[in-house]
């Protein structure tokens, strides 16, 4: 998720640029640069880190002009560096992408043979030399920005100008946000509105499949095809802070809603629903390497550590490995038994977790191969370990982990079926039908968002309970952990995860109309063990909210309140049942009035031990 900015008027481009990206900074950023047409030609700077490095190189160095593009980056492919920074030229045209281009090897290689060269690891530059080469081939902008988008496969927002055309800007859009801000003989162009409200609240957004032809005159829209489109401008009235959250409270709860479109972006690319196989070529431990694993330790902190004791059902039905849970904290304090038989995974959004990495630092030292899943491309985890498997969350602002924690769940669970797959313990139809209810998850996931009025009126309900409890079975049990941090890093309530035939053990001594139980109820994983458990609560007068995908009117008889959520694979219930528990988490920290998106005491990145 990256932030672009483009202008064409009578102001000095660079200000409107900078002031733009500073705008949209929340969108993350490793590296930035601009472009701004001046002295016949398009000049560019770029720079690596925070956004400051920029404005205090142009400072130095500055630019003048009436038009230009910007970009802040959030590394998908391709280190943070300058070189991979935006915008990227490629003769007479310079460019700005948000996205990720799946074909962009075979597109690389074509211009290759045609005797292109590149400066860059980016999938970006290649967007840029298909439309200098058709600019070349006599196309305008606008004609070559229209038969490259069309040979392009994946998520892209470009813009796009050439040295040929001043004072005019060429957007497309197909998966990720453009915005065209409208002016008195200026437009503006941006990934988000918080770019464009210091100078316009008329915005035009633009679909998948559009192009915008922008000038200091107008805006012309268009299909990808050429069929012209008639759009008025919206009047957009939310203030710059609450426009950065997307029109969201919180950034938690833009987060939460962002969810389908992260897990959306850590598949893409990497199902092979044909094969019933997933694509992990990015996994680098040295030729046919899981066949030289013998046990796996999965390492991680907080809610990374409950991804991890996911991971260990996906990776143990489907790959037959055997699966050791640790939390980063204690691993290395067990002086664990570790060769080049083991491999370790790490799971870290942040990839600065120091518990984390002093995991991976130990694992390393006993001749472990080391692999992570991780957010942050070029973390230290990222550049520790031996391999990478990105997640394409975005960047997480909440401090409270949410949508990094599902697009982990994914990845871990390709990772699954990468290992199963190989080691023949899974076949291809079998795969092929839980990759094609993965990719259908999204939609499933979007009802039970679509729900978040229902788990409001529930929080509100609890929100004066001073203790929880949290209830799950098997490969849900984690999520009823899951669920008990959440409440308890928001709300500040005590809460505790359990699995749901532990109760009887000791913690149904608890039990009292005062104590909330949140069940986790799936009618495909322990059923009805979980409902005996649901009467023993109820019978010692506790009150359960249950989350469950079933309608069976036995629950509706025991539980005191039920979420319901759709039906899916069992293995893909942990990824559909965190989500009620996230915003029932967040619902009751908005009604105790703390700090959702910085709650008292925490950090987004514990770099401490
Ligand atoms: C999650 O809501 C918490 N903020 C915290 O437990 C977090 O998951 C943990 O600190 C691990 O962070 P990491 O994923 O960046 O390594």
């Amino acid at each position: 998720m990256c932030g672009i900015v483009g202008y064409v008027g009578e102001r000095e481009a660079s200000s409107v640029l900078l002031s733009g990206l500073r705008m949209l900074e929340y969108r993350g950023y490793d590296s930035a640069g601009i472009a701004v047409m001046s002295d016949g030609d398009v000049q560019v700077r770029r720079s690596v880190g925070k956004l400051q490095n920029l404005a205090d190189l142009l400072e130095a160095d500055p630019l003048q002009g009436r038009c230009g593009i910007g970009h802040t980056r959030w590394a998908t492919h391709g280190r943070p560096s300058e070189e991979n920074a935006h915008p990227h030229r490629a003769g007479r045209v310079v460019l700005i992408h948000n996205g990720i281009i799946e074909n962009f090897l075979e597109l690389r290689a074509e211009l290759q043979r045609a005797g292109r060269t590149f400066s860059s690891e980016t999938d970006t530059e290649i967007i840029a030399h298909m439309i200098d080469v058709a600019i070349q081939g006599g196309s305008d902008l606008l004609a070559a920005t229209r038969s490259t988008v069309a040979a392009l496969e994946g998520s892209f927002s470009i813009v796009v100008m050439s040295r040929d055309e001043p004072g005019r800007l060429v957007a497309a859009k197909s998966a990720t946000p453009i915005v065209i801000g409208v002016g008195e003989g200026e437009n503006f162009i941006a990934s988000d509105v918080p770019a464009l409200l210091e100078y316009t609240r008329d915005m035009l957004f633009l679909e998948d499949g559009e192009i915008a032809e922008v000038d200091c005159d107008g805006v012309r829209l268009s299909r990808f095809d050429g069929t012209p489109i008639e759009r008025q401008p919206r009047r957009i009235t939310w203030d710059p802070v609450t426009a950065q959250k997307g029109g969201f409270k919180h950034f938690m709860l833009k987060e939460i809603h962002e969810q389908p479109q992260a897990m959306i972006d850590t598949m893409r690319g990497r199902l092979l629903l044909e094969a019933g196989d997933v694509s992990l070529a990015e996994i680098d431990l040295g030729a046919q390497w899981w066949e030289r694993v013998e046990r796996i330790d999965l390492v991680a902190c907080g809610t990374a550590w409950h991804a991890c004791l996911v991971a260990k059902f996906f990776i143990e039905k489907l790959a037959r490995i055997p699966c050791n849970v640790d939390y980063g904290s204690e691993f290395r304090y067990r002086d664990p038994i570790l060769d080049d038989r083991e491999l370790l995974i790490v799971v870290s959004q942040s990839g600065e977790t120091a518990d984390t990495l002093a995991a991976v630092e130990a694992a390393r030292e006993k001749g472990s191969r080391t692999l992570a899943v991780c957010n942050v491309v070029d973390s230290s985890i990222a550049r520790r370990v031996d391999s990478v498997l990105y997640t394409h969350a975005g960047p997480e602002i909440s401090v409270a982990s949410t949508k990094a924690f599902v697009t982990q769940l994914v990845a871990l669970l390709l990772i699954a079926v990468h290992l199963g797959r190989r080691r023949g313990f899974v076949d291809a139809d079998t795969c092929r039908q839980l990759l094609e209810e993965m990719l259908h998850l999204p939609t499933p996931l979007r009802e039970v968002l679509d729900r978040a009025d229902d788990i409001e009126a529930v929080a509100r309900r609890y929100a004066k309970a001073e203790n929880f409890l949290y209830v799950g079975r098997g490969l849900n049990y984690p999520i009823a952990l899951e669920g008990a941090l959440k409440l308890k890093e928001l709300s500040y309530i005590h809460a505790e995860g359990y699995p749901a035939g532990e109760l009887k053990h000791g913690p149904i001594a608890l039990i009292s109309e005062t104590m909330p139980v949140v069940v986790l109820l799936p009618r495909n994983t322990a059923f009805n063990k979980t409902m005996s458990n649901m009467k023993e609560i109820e019978s010692r007068g506790g009150q359960i909210i249950v989350v469950t995908d079933t309608t069976d009117a036995a629950v509706d008889a025991v539980a005191t309140d039920v979420i319901r959520v759709p039906t899916v694979n069992p293995l893909l219930m942990p990824l559909l049942l965190t989500v009620p528990l996230q915003l029932l988490a967040y619902f009751v920290a908005v009604h105790r009035g703390t700090d959702v998106d910085q709650p008292r005491n925490l950090a987004k990145s514990v770099t401490v031990e």
